[in-house]
């Protein structure tokens, strides 16, 4: 028995995790605990955690292999963790559309690990909604027909050389435009790897169509999917202060950062874990 408490923080999503010290190494029962939290909740937080990027590097490890995230700039001599920041005088922030990350990949990234290094006086919060919840609330004839489609999801009009970021002052923040060349097509509804639950999987960031569909078919649907899945019903909000951990499931979630600080700095490490191909 790990001696760990998990609750809840809203009706929807998202589970808060108290009794773990990750400045220590985490005993196996504690980890396995906190990977059911995650399973359940789909995304969980842990508050006050004073640790090296080698400490967050071994907490990711406890979800499984460290996938290296292309497009973001990297911490000093630390490849696998990716920088998410915004400098008082920036204007744009990293991640205010809801997304998940990686669908652009073949094996999207099974979850993400976000610690908060500097945080804002006020503002600045994360946003998560639920997948399962917001397919489990479509009718049966919708869900029947979204089970027989699958979306386009790319890298490239976000990351590749034509991205409008390059016109903003977020081009300092990103890199390797050259390397945003994935395309790849998954399943609009997909069964949860570990659970088998299905949730629904296009987002608003990297999802470019439904195969088989016209462009204005496509943006129909995808935008009625992104209102509804965007529903408050289905959300939960996370308040960061200095040390605070979200791990996040990218297969039963999406998230959105909020931009509500001008003036001030933000700055996260963000660690993505590898995963399988989805169906
Ligand atoms: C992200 O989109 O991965 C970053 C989220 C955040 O900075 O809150």
């Amino acid at each position: 028995m790990s001696g760990i408490e998990i609750e809840p923080i809203a009706g929807s999503l998202g589970a808060e995790i108290r009794g773990v010290d990750l400045a220590r190494p985490l005993a196996d029962a504690d980890a396995a605990d906190i990977r059911g939290a995650l399973g359940q909740h789909s995304v969980i937080f842990l508050r006050g955690q004073k640790i090296t990027p080698e400490q967050h590097i071994a907490f990711a490890r406890s979800f499984g292999p460290i996938v290296v995230n292309r497009f973001f700039t990297p911490v000093d001599g630390h490849p696998e963790i990716a920088e998410v920041r915004k400098e008082p005088e920036q204007k744009r922030n990293i991640g205010d559309i809801w997304h998940t990350d990686h669908s652009y990949d073949e094996k999207p990234a099974m979850g993400s690990v976000l610690l908060a290094r500097e945080v804002p006086s006020r503002g600045g919060d994360t946003m998560f909604a639920s997948m399962h919840l917001a397919y489990e609330a479509l009718s049966d004839g919708l869900k029947r027909t979204l089970e027989t489609l699958r979306a386009r999801h790319s890298s490239r009009h976000v990351f590749g050389p034509e991205a409008p970021y390059h016109g903003s002052d977020l081009a300092s923040r990103l890199r390797n435009t050259e390397a945003a060349t994935q395309d790849v097509v998954h399943p609009v509804v997909i069964r949860h790897p570990d659970t088998g639950r299905k949730a629904l999987y296009v987002n608003r960031s990297f999802t470019t169509g439904i195969e088989g569909w016209n462009p204005d078919e496509s943006a129909a649907l995808l935008g009625f999917l992104y209102e509804h899945g965007s529903r408050p019903e289905f959300t939960c909000r996370f308040r960061w202060q200095p040390g605070s951990i979200a791990v996040w499931d990218n297969r039963s979630t999406w998230h959105y950062a909020v931009n509500d600080y001008q003036g001030e700095r933000r700055l996260m490490h963000r660690i993505t874990i590898e995963g399988v191909a989805l169906q």
